[in-house]
């Protein structure tokens, strides 16, 4: 079966990225409900050697977005205790499980694992292949393109490969360069004519035209959006209405029912502040996205609002007036 079967008009495979802090339950049920993406995935679900399976899977809810497939991402790296997490999420509905090779926190990579299993090839087969060996549903691997530098992007390429996953993942910056020079799409091409399991392509998609560029250039199967849709939601609509020679702009009442889906899922009980911060962190994104408000945006993020609807009744007319 194909894992990444292309739409009717052509338009490839088209994934919400992980994004921690950023990209949680509200962002993606939003997401969810504006759709034009195939599969979204969780932020990373940490693993650490002291972890009861069982309690860390109940975060994971497979109906999230629904009707859209929700994967996880599980980081650690304990094969065994890996493996038994990737059962527990099978058990709970996960389509397919993702192995975090990327994240570059500190407190994470102290403890080998994410981006510091790109340092040993050796332990990523490992933990890659309990994993594949201990589910029947697809297990994937997420990466970047080295640690310090690339020497051993090729090595760690075909560890993942020869551990049995599906196909990988690639943002190909190192853990060193975090998120600040740009995507290097050249390795992608280089992945993609190295390996044998499909390539998706991930980093810096901003626009419609990013998108087509890079499967240009890289050849590679399926696409992954991460900050490209927070700053613009309607970038996989925009991808794929493209592929059916038509255009779309995602219209205010569109944007109104993102952010009220968004707004509804911040948990109950939450403070004001908490409240505001969350939304200003969203709109900061979306205000990104259009440069008309991009003065407007810094106003918007360093006044102080006394409570949650002030506010929205600041930020919803600004956005409007520069969305249209
Ligand atoms: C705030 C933030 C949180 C992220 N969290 C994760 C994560 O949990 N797991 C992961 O594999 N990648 C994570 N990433 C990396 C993204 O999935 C993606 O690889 C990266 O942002 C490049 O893609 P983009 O340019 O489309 O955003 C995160 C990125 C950002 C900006």
């Amino acid at each position: 079966m194909d894992l990444l079967p292309k739409d009717i008009n052509g338009c490839p495979y088209l994934f919400l990225a992980p994004m921690e802090g950023v990209g949680d339950r509200c962002f993606r049920r939003a997401m969810a409900s504006v759709g034009g993406f195939d599969e979204a995935v969780t932020d990373f679900l940490r693993v650490p050697t002291n972890a009861h399976v069982q309690s860390l899977a109940k975060a994971y809810e497979a109906e999230e977005t629904q009707p859209i497939p929700l994967a996880v991402q599980l980081m650690g790296s304990d094969s065994q205790l890996m493996a038994a997490m990737a059962k527990e999420v099978e058990a709970r509905g996960a389509p397919r499980i993702d192995l975090n090779c990327g994240c570059p926190s500190n407190t994470v990579t102290g403890r080998g694992a994410g981006s510091s299993l790109l340092k040993e090839p050796e332990l990523l087969h490992r933990v890659a292949k309990t994993m594949v060996t201990a589910v029947s549903v697809p297990v994937t691997i997420k990466m970047r393109s080295g640690y310090d530098d690339i020497s051993l992007f090729r090595e760690n390429l075909l560890a993942a490969q020869e551990s049995g996953v599906r196909f990988i993942t690639l943002h190909p910056r190192t853990k060193v360069e975090g998120y600040g020079p740009p995507a290097r799409w050249d390795l992608i091409a280089e992945a993609k004519a190295f390996l044998k399991i499909p390539v998706v392509g991930n980093g810096d998609i901003l626009t419609v035209e990013d998108a087509l560029k890079m499967l240009q250039i890289t050849s590679c199967d399926a696409l992954m959006i991460g900050r490209g849709s927070v700053i613009n939601p309607f970038i996989f609509h925009q991808i794929r209405s493209h592929f059916a020679g038509k255009t779309y702009r995602g219209n205010w009442e569109d944007v109104k029912g993102y952010l009220e889906t968004y707004i509804a899922e911040i948990p109950q009980g939450s403070s004001e502040r908490l409240r505001i911060n969350k939304m200003k962190q969203l709109m900061g994104f979306l205000f990104k996205g259009n440069p008309s408000l991009f003065e407007k945006r810094q106003q918007m993020l360093t006044t102080t609002y006394t409570d949650f609807a002030s506010f929205l009744n600041f930020a919803l007319p600004l956005l409007q007036e520069g969305w249209i």
